[in-house]
């Protein structure tokens, strides 16, 4: 059986150097698999996710990306890795507000500098789709409200198909249709073999198999949903 995508053991992560946020975390997730956070805010669940997306560094534990040993003195020389492989979905969206929301879903591209291809386009056309932002691909980014800037994140996030997605609260600004439909969108994310990563307040969702976590006291327990 071939390595998780994930391999995290007795990560610790303190900003200030005396109290650890993250407190000895064990934590691995495969391919296909999705994993649900919850926790109080104020826990840490923003910081896990900024550390297992190679965006923060850890002060103590060993970490594995795709068996790649990530050291914490070097995350600046992950940036092919994250842009390559991990589809973020930011608790504060970070569209480009300028932008038309077609630029914006497509912007990973123009980091990866890959062309544009047919099948990239019809990608984008079923994606937005299904997240109901088809008829907003012309409009600018500044001009949506909270849920269509969200909905727009989730398919830039997923136009790429990373091999690890992570969403921090994707419906958080959602009522509970549109929540249903990101559920589905990041479910079927999983089955077509991306590892997912969850945070979220909403525990009402229906992520199809997924792990359910609770982070308390800078230590993850998995829990029965
Ligand atoms: N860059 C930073 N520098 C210093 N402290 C930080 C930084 N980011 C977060 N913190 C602190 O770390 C703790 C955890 O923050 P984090 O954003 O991870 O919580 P969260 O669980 O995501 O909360 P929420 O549910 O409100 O989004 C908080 O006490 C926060 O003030
Ligand atoms: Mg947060």
């Amino acid at each position: 059986m071939n390595d998780p995508l994930i391999r995290m053991s007795s990560i610790k992560k303190s900003y200030d150097g005396k109290k650890n946020i993250l407190d000895g975390i064990d934590f691995s997730l495969g391919t296909g698999e999705i994993a649900v956070i919850y926790g109080e805010s104020g826990c840490g669940k923003s910081t896990f996710l900024n550390v297992v997306g190679l965006l923060d560094s850890i002060n103590e534990g060993s970490y594995f990306f795709d068996n790649n040993k990530i050291s914490a003195r070097r995350l600046n020389t992950y940036s092919t890795l994250r842009a390559r492989d991990i589809g973020f979905v930011f608790q504060s969206y970070c569209l480009i507000e300028p932008l038309s929301v077609r630029d914006n879903i497509l912007m990973p591209f123009v980091y990866n500098g890959k062309p544009l291809s047919k099948q990239v386009m019809s990608e984008l056309n079923q994606i937005s789709s299904e997240l109901g932002i088809d008829s907003l691909l012309g409009k600018k980014a500044a001009l949506l409200s909270g849920g269509e800037k969200q909905r727009v994140a989730i398919a830039r996030a997923m136009i790429k198909h990373p091999k690890l997605i992570i969403a921090d609260e994707p419906t958080g600004n959602l009522d509970e249709v549109n929540s249903n439909i990101v559920a589905a969108a990041l479910s079927r994310a999983a089955e077509n073999g991306a590892a997912v990563l969850i945070v979220t307040h909403d525990r009402q969702l229906n992520y199809n198999n997924a792990k359910v976590y609770l982070l308390n006291d800078g230590r993850l327990i998995q829990v029965e949903k």
